[in-house]
């Protein structure tokens, strides 16, 4: 993969069938708290109408290929924002997200000036996602036992993050 054919652009109506490709794809959206897109109409909307304060389309030459999204916190949890991640199935296994999450640290830091920290809750049994996060300089800090419901299952979730002084690995 040639790295730089990826890019982190916002959404375009334009997207709309290569959004609809993954966000309807039970083995994408299974992992992650996401509704199922299941209608053009549904992903127009998802685009158009999102409430997600960062968020990113992952592209391979423009293509849109996955996500890419950052929920800052308010208050005292204002220094910090957790991330999230997810890419069309026939991509997996190429190194995009990591890559992907590298290029997204510097823009979430910059865009929201007052967070020192990122992280990711990821569940305990995802090791793609524990993966992605590793290649992209992120520290495990632990697991969360039976942490919160998931799709009606209780999952032990495990906790990583990455500090604005933390070094992206090249
Ligand atoms: C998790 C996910 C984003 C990984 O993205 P990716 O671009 O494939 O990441 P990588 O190429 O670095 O692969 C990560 C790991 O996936 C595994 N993997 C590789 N090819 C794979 C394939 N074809 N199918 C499944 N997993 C594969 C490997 O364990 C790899 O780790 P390794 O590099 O140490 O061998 C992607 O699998 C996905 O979209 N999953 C569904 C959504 C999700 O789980 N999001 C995270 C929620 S916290």
């Amino acid at each position: 993969m040639d790295f730089s054919r990826i890019t982190l652009r916002p959404y375009r109506s334009t997207d709309v069938d290569d959004l609809l490709s993954w966000a309807s794809d039970d083995r994408v959206i299974r992992s992650i708290h996401f509704t199922k897109l299941t209608s053009k109409e549904d992903a127009l909307t998802f685009i158009d109408k999102s409430t997600i304060p960062w968020r990113r389309s992952i592209c391979i030459d423009d293509r849109s290929i996955g996500i890419m999204v950052a929920r800052p916190g308010s208050g005292d949890d204002r220094c910090r924002a957790e991330i999230g991640y997810a890419l069309a199935v026939e991509y997996w296994g190429q190194g995009i997200t990591p890559k992907a999450v590298k290029m997204a640290i510097p823009l979430i830091l910059e865009e929201f000036p007052e967070i020192v920290r990122l992280q990711a809750l990821s569940d305990a049994e995802n090791k793609a996602s524990h993966r992605v996060l590793e290649k992209a300089g992120f520290i495990k800090e632990g697991m969360f036992r039976k942490y919160f419901y998931f799709k009606g299952e209780i999952k032990d979730v495990v906790l990583y993050s990455f500090l604005s002084t933390d070094p992206i690995p090249s």
